[in-house]
């Protein structure tokens, strides 16, 4: 892997640039820039993409095209041509948030007839498989402190790989996300590890055990303490609005 790489990112924020997601998506991408990848951000909330109708055309009728004619095809089109791709989500009640979770279910026109029934599970393969090693990162956010917050919308974006035929080459979890803006000196290492993450990933295609372990290292002591900042952050912003709306 050494010809300059184009990589994909796909932030399932509604909240576009602005959100936690994105500040830890900024960090791996400018180590991404500086090891000279080509890159790209999308916002499925910012496309318009309808909801895959279930209607089984793709399948039935006309294999491997969809009856919906909107973003998607650009979309597929971008995941194609990538050779590494970030797969950046916030955890939405425990799973995707809706704009990317519509995105996610039109893939399913790259699916075909076949299945594989393999280590004690199904694998509904894709109609023309990906030609070349393709690898992928996961970057997730979630608003609580505890890292099980993050079970759900890892066994999903992982399956979203395979099915996909992406490799996985490592994983970013984030708890209580608002750190991220208010406490950043506390994550200097985090950022600052997946910052060269980042670079790693668009040099070489993979991340090192003790990269991967020091942007994942633990930052939250006292998830109870956190809860209440939560809390006291939302009651001082709440105040800042209604006293903005009366002025
Ligand atoms: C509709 C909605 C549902 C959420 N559900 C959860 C949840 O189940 N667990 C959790 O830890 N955080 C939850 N959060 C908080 C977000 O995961 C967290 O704030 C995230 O970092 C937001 O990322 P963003 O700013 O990039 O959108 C939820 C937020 C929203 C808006």
């Amino acid at each position: 892997m050494n010809e300059a790489r184009t990589l994909l990112a796909i932030n399932g924020s509604h909240r576009r640039g602005e959100g936690f997601t994105a500040r830890a998506l900024d960090a791996f991408l400018r180590g991404a820039a500086a090891a000279g990848a080509r890159h790209e951000v999308l916002y499925p909330a910012r496309l318009r993409i309808a909801p895959c109708s279930a209607c089984g055309k793709c399948l039935f009728e006309t294999p491997g095209a969809c009856r919906h004619d909107d973003a998607m095809g650009e979309v597929i089109a971008r995941l194609e041509a990538a050779d590494l791709l970030v797969l950046a989500s916030p955890v939405h009640f425990d799973g995707l948030p809706s704009a990317l979770q519509k995105m996610v279910e039109r893939l399913r026109v790259l699916l075909g007839a076949r299945f594989e029934y393999r280590d004690g599970r199904t694998h509904h393969l894709r109609r023309a498989p990906g030609a070349r090693r393709r690898r992928a990162v996961v970057l997730c956010t979630a608003g609580n402190p505890e890292r099980e917050s993050f079970v759900t919308i890892r066994r999903a974006l992982r399956r979203i790989l395979g099915a996909m035929e992406w490799e996985p080459a490592g994983e970013f979890l984030f708890p209580a996300s608002h750190l991220l803006a208010a406490e950043p000196d506390l994550l200097a290492g985090q950022l600052h590890a997946l910052e060269r993450a980042g670079e790693a990933f668009a040099a070489t295609g993979s991340i090192g055990p003790d990269l991967l372990a020091a942007a994942n290292r633990e930052y939250v002591d006292d998830p109870a303490a956190v809860l209440r900042q939560m809390t006291e952050t939302i009651l001082r912003i709440r105040d800042e609005r209604r006293r903005a709306r009366e002025a």
